[in-house]
């Protein structure tokens, strides 16, 4: 973790935190970050052209204040993989934010984070949906299903079983959010052809383009169940 005064790096304005790997990618989801971000722009080129009245605060500590207390704190409790949390959060939490941040949840990965990779896919109510794009606080009463709560203790999901057998990845950055959208896909009945199974799963996309396993892994689940 970094100290508040710390400028931010280049890797970090582009979203990654060299500390936390692939596993932490984040774009000013994480507070710390956005605090330093704010502070830093608050202090130079930004705040130079804008000045402090445009920029809508006068200083960087208003601008720290004002990204962190002006909201409210909402209480919500998630039913996530059979299990109910009782959170206090920011009511402009995303539901992955909710699973990453404050359920150490980190299964379910942030990609783009603006609903275009399918990386963040959980299932509600056995819908699949893109976390990223779902306030937590709408998810009361819901049924969530993260890639954690797929198997039966050591007896893993068929299609994570079928993944393995596949070799349905390679970075595995993807997999989480393929292997819940794969399940629903499966449940839907959009399983049945390569070319059905590409056009329902084409929500999920894999930098690794491991997609040619990824449909052999999903017709098998889909034959299995
Ligand atoms: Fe949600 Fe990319 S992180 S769709
Ligand atoms: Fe690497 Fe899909 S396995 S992004």
């Amino acid at each position: 973790m970094h100290d508040d005064s710390e400028p931010l790096t280049s890797q970090e304005l582009a979203g990654i935190d060299p500390t936390g790997g692939l596993d932490d990618l984040l774009i000013f989801g994480n507070p710390a970050t956005r605090r330093r971000f704010l502070k830093q722009v608050a202090g130079t080129s930004a705040a130079i052209s804008l000045g402090p009245s445009l920029m809508g605060f006068g200083s960087a500590e208003a601008a720290e204040n004002a990204a962190d207390t002006a909201v409210t704190p909402a209480k919500v409790t998630l039913k996530i993989n059979g299990k109910e949390h009782a959170l206090e959060i920011d009511p402009r939490t995303t539901l992955l934010d909710a699973l990453r941040e404050h359920l150490q949840l980190t299964g379910s990965k942030k990609g783009c984070d603006h609903g275009q990779c399918g990386a963040c896919t959980v299932l509600m109510n056995g819908r699949r949906i893109n976390s990223c794009l779902s306030l937590a606080i709408v998810h009361e009463g819901d049924e969530i299903t993260t890639i954690e709560g797929l198997a039966n203790g050591d007896q893993l999901h068929p299609v994570q079983a079928a993944f393995l057998e596949h070799d349905g990845f390679q970075c595995g950055y993807c997999t989480p959010g393929q292997i819940c959208s794969a399940v629903a896909c499966i449940a839907e009945g959009h399983a049945k052809s390569d070319a059905e199974i590409r056009e329902w799963m084409s929500g999920n996309l894999c930098r690794c383009g491991a997609y040619p396993n990824i449909v052999a892994a999903v017709k098998e689940a889909g034959t299995k169940s």
